[in-house]
């Protein structure tokens, strides 16, 4: 068969990005640009910068993408682009412009999910995978189980409640004092401190088990710090991001565990920026290996927003024949399934 290359773009939050991806699973280039300095002094993403900086770069990230890969808009055979979930004015940048390059060169245009996106980074990492799979995929804006019954089709087994994993990293960075982004300094603070000095929630819903919660351990987080203020007393940062992220691994190993003997699941993946914390990382894998599944996770680079990713599962929705039109629009609330 043909080779299949494939342009992709991704804006759907801070990060503008183009990647060429070969057959699905190749990488021939991954350019990101990251607006995290822009946005640290405001302590989180301001939507209407973002889309502002996005603009200023895409023309330049994508042609950057085109010339690591010695490729050209007329050598590639489609463009695939993130259009949503996402910051609406942010992923309509992305959008607009796959559209323009689209039409112009007379290329295909996939549109792609970013939270299939993140997933699809595992088929970069391991060339073998191929679905079932149960993956975690936990992001800023996400937190979901999920069977990967087919490259196509997915099962939402859970789902947060509340805030989304990454969301809670960011807020107990910001309780302690740490700035964003969260969770790269809590997960450090955390190497520092004592799992166990506090025990902070680990919640459940009583009628969906695999549904997760993180805004009761964050109250109980904020209301330790508030406590102790008010006491005069000293507590070490450290400690409570140790605790915190002990509680944030439990309810992850829990479910995960859980899926594995009601699914019968023998291979496991994570996804999302949440996914680059190592310390979630082996413990999950652990959990894994003690119950013989096999366990997989891309490297950090994969697993934060990037473009190599929407040029993964953009190919796998290219060869089942989707197509999108010039009237693709930006979904900011996409749903997976
Ligand atoms: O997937 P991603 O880059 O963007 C979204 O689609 O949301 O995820 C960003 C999220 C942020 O909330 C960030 O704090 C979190 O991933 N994150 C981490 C780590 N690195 C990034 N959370 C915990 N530990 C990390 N090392
Ligand atoms: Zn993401």
């Amino acid at each position: 068969m043909k080779d299949v290359k494939i342009l992709a773009i991704e804006s759907s939050c801070d990060e503008t990005a183009a990647a060429v991806v070969k057959n699905g699973r190749e990488v021939l280039s991954n350019v990101i640009y990251s607006q995290i300095d822009l946005h640290t002094i405001y302590g989180g993403v301001v939507p209407e910068i973002a889309s502002r900086k996005h603009i200023e770069k895409i023309n330049q990230v994508v042609g950057k993408a085109l010339s690591d890969a010695g490729e050209t808009l007329d050598s590639i055979d489609a463009i695939a682009v993130t259009y949503g979930p996402g910051l609406v004015g942010a992923l309509l940048v992305g959008v607009s412009f796959a559209k323009a390059l689209a039409f112009a060169k007379n290329k295909p245009l996939v549109g792609v999910h970013h939270i299939k996106g993140h997933v699809s980074a595992n088929y970069i990492t391991y060339p073998e995978l191929e679905p079932p799979f149960l993956c975690l995929v936990a992001s800023g804006g996400h937190t979901h189980l999920v069977m990967v019954k087919s490259y196509l089709d997915y099962e939402i087994i859970g789902r947060t409640r509340d805030d989304a994993a990454g969301e809670a990293y960011d807020k107990i960075a910001r309780a302690i004092g740490l700035g964003y982004p969260g969770g790269p300094k809590v997960e450090k603070a955390a190497h520092e401190g004592n799992p166990k000095a506090f025990d902070f929630p680990r919640a459940k819903i009583d009628e969906h088990p695999y549904d997760f919660s993180f805004s009761g351990v964050k109250s109980a987080v904020l209301n330790t710090i508030n406590g102790a203020k008010m006491k005069g007393e000293e507590i070490n940062p450290n400690d409570i991001a140790a605790s915190f992220q002990a509680a944030v691994i439990d309810s992850m190993r829990e479910r995960i565990l859980m899926a594995i003997r009601e699914y019968g699941v023998k291979s496991f993946a994570m996804a999302g920026g949440v996914a680059s914390n190592q310390t979630i990382r082996h413990a999950l894998e652990d959990a894994c290996s003690g119950v013989g599944v096999s366990f997989h996770c891309p490297p950090p680079i994969l697993c934060t927003d990037n473009a190599a990713m929407i040029g993964a599962a953009g190919y796998f929705e290219f060869i089942n024949g989707k197509r999108d039109g010039l009237d693709l629009n930006a979904i900011p609330g996409l749903q997976l399934v």
